[in-house]
């Protein structure tokens, strides 16, 4: 997790930088630096490990100027080295970057080949190099970074500033979240209020592909389409600075967007991202070749998050799973082999039926494993081996980001034994990472279609049966979304396999009844393209989640729902937003409390 700071201060800028990056401690790194102007120079301080390095090195080499950036970095490009630390820069432009550029490789080697030298391994220093090249050929600034930015492939926030440049700071949010804050004759960018915390509240979150300009006197935001806009400025409420809702009407909102950044800093955690391959985090590098089975337990949203992680483990480690509801694994009494991996599932680290599962199975001399978000978490302290998700405090009572990021390192897991199990060759783990890889980028897209489910929602509340379909790892996030539905705006909802529906369900079919069909068009989208023509002629109202090619082939539906394509392998994740969404717009249409849905509690630490 990588956190970005700027300023156009009219006092010196560096020990500021510092303050703000203080408040981003809490998202993790493994270097910092900062990059000021020095008589319209570009000067950087840049120091391996904790903030007091940086300081440190500062101390005994103080920078001047009253205009900078500041970065976080938790290493996901090249290894945690000082070299590989932001700020990157020329002699030109300066640049901090949270987030991931998939095409950073081609566009190095085209920078290469033109003569650029490189001094790092991140992908972020493409960026420097592109901005510096356009500049060469004259353009503005704010030229410059329009071209950059046209060219980067990925999801990522970018803060600039420019040799020579002492009234300029711009910024760009694609994915990854960036906030402007408003000061008295100066201006600053930051990753979240929390950065910006120490200089004002008063905050203008961007949106999904804005980018800004700032001077001390003025802001301009362009949307994605290079049109001039205006956005909100909201009061960050300060108090509360750890945990904040921004600019959304509620944290469950906040949550469902912040999953592209979330994800991106789950996977960075598992993937190196400059071999294009599986990399365990420290401490957590377990080899799968000495396992004959998986016992997957959890609860939930957690529970379906190890339901399509089933279909990962066994297809790409041919690893056979076992997965029950952890209230009903010790009941059933599973014979459990030494060679086996009983992996717990958790957002919270603290439920107790995952917990009292966990304590069964070591009990019976079996290996334990945990992918939990809450490191420090009682089931994380009782694991062997703990596999974390990075999705960031959750406070909305319904899981959604952290349901992605369990599915982003069940992914990253299932991968990593099909290698050890010699399943997988290098080529074939490659190619899956690549998907993993476009990851946040397709479920930023994934996330514009937030305006049309709103539209849904009247329809939806007034539901009395909702049903949702799907096959393959699609009938889990069918699962899940009915759960969603139910749990905040209250009403009944089922999912189902969708060649179950005609053995029974498809007798609750009628025209009161929508039915949610999640259909990727891949090998089984013909089928679940006739269970949709069943329930069309029982007069159900079929809202389809699909992709370009499947709406092209889908015939008549009450709604479409269009999700970017992607290779089979990652649909899940893309597919989870808009039935997160179905959910959280029926429930804000009802008027149901939507953080903290009656009768739930985030954790459920009774059994
Ligand atoms: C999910 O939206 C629910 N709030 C609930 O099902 C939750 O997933 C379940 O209680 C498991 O919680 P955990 O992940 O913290 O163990």
């Amino acid at each position: 997790m990588c956190g970005i700071v700027g300023i156009l201060a009219r006092e010196a800028a560096a020990p500021q930088l510092v303050d703000g990056l203080k408040r981003l401690e809490y998202r993790g790194y493994d270097s910092a630096g900062v990059a000021t102007l020095e008589d319209g120079r570009i000067v950087r301080r840049r120091a391996e490990g904790k903030l007091r390095n940086l300081e440190a090195k500062l101390k005994s080499e103080p920078l001047g100027g009253l205009t900078g950036i500041g970065h976080t970095r938790w290493a996901t490009h090249g290894a945690p080295t000082e070299s590989n630390a932001h700020p990157h820069a020329t002699e030109r432009v300066a640049v901090v970057h949270n987030g991931i550029i998939e095409n950073f490789r081609e566009l190095r080697a085209e920078l290469e080949a033109e003569g650029a030298s490189f001094t790092s391994q991140t992908d972020t220093e493409v960026v420097a190099h592109l901005a510096s090249r356009a500049l060469s050929a004259g353009a503005t600034p704010r030229e410059a970074v329009r071209e950059t930015l046209a060219k980067l492939r990925g999801a990522f926030a970018l803060a600039f500033i420019f040799a020579g440049e002492e009234d300029l700071l711009i910024g760009a949010r694609r994915g990854s979240p960036l906030a402007i804050g408003h000061g008295e004759g100066e201006a600053y960018l930051g990753s979240d209020a929390v950065a910006l915390a120490p200089f004002t509240d008063a905050v203008t979150y961007l949106d999904d592909g804005d980018w800004c300009a700032l001077t001390r006197s003025s802001v301009e935001i362009y949307d994605d389409a290079g049109a001039k806009v205006k956005r909100e400025t909201v009061r960050s409420s300060v108090a509360s600075v750890m945990v904040d809702k921004g600019a959304y009407r509620h944290f469950m909102a906040k949550e469902i967007a912040e999953q592209p950044e979330v994800v991106g800093h789950s996977l960075v955690r598992y993937v190196d991202m400059t071999t294009g391959r599986i990399r365990l985090p420290d401490g957590a590098d377990f080899d799968f070749s000495t396992l004959d089975r998986l016992a997957i337990s959890a609860c939930g949203t957690a529970y379906y998050a190890g339901l399509v992680a089933r279909y990962w483990f066994e297809k790409f480690a041919r690893l056979p799973v076992d997965i029950d509801i952890a209230s009903e694994f010790r009941y059933r009494e599973p014979p459990l082999a030494p060679g086996s991996l009983a992996l717990m599932i958790s957002q919270s680290g603290e439920t107790a039926d995952t917990l009292a599962t966990l304590r069964h199975c070591k009990a019976q001399g079996v290996k334990i494993g945990a992918v939990v978000n809450v490191p420090t978490s009682t089931i994380a302290r009782e694991a062997d081996v703990i596999f974390p998700t990075v999705a960031g405090v959750e406070v909305g009572v319904a899981s959604t980001k952290a349901f992605t990021c369990q599915l982003a390192v069940l992914a990253a897991l299932a991968i990593k034994a099909g290698r050890d199990r010699k399943v997988l060759s290098d080529a074939d783990e490659q190619k899956l990472v690549a998907a993993l890889i476009e990851l946040p980028r397709l479920m930023s897209e994934a996330l514009h279609l937030e305006d049309a489910i709103e539209k849904l929602a009247p329809t939806f509340a007034k539901a009395q049966d909702v049903l949702y379909l799907g096959r393959g790892t699609s009938f889990p996030i069918a699962l899940e979304g009915a759960l969603k539905l139910k749990e905040i705006s209250y009403i009944h909802a089922e999912g189902y396999a969708a060649g179950e529906l005609k053995h029974g369900p498809i007798a609750l079919v009628d025209e009161t009844v929508p039915v949610v069909v999640l259909a990727p068009f891949d090998p089984l989208f013909e089928k679940t393209a006739s269970n949709m023509q069943e329930v069309a002629a029982r007069g159900g109202r079929i809202v389809l989640i699909t992709d370009a090619e499947g709406a092209k082939h889908a015939g008549e539906t009450f709604a479409t729902l269009v999700v970017p394509k992607a290779f089979a392998f990652v649909s899940p994740l893309i597919y989870a937003i808009p039935i997160q969404l179905i959910a959280y717009h029926t429930a804000v249409f009802m008027g149901t409390d939507v953080d903290q849905p009656r009768n739930l509690a985030k954790s459920v630490t009774v059994e």
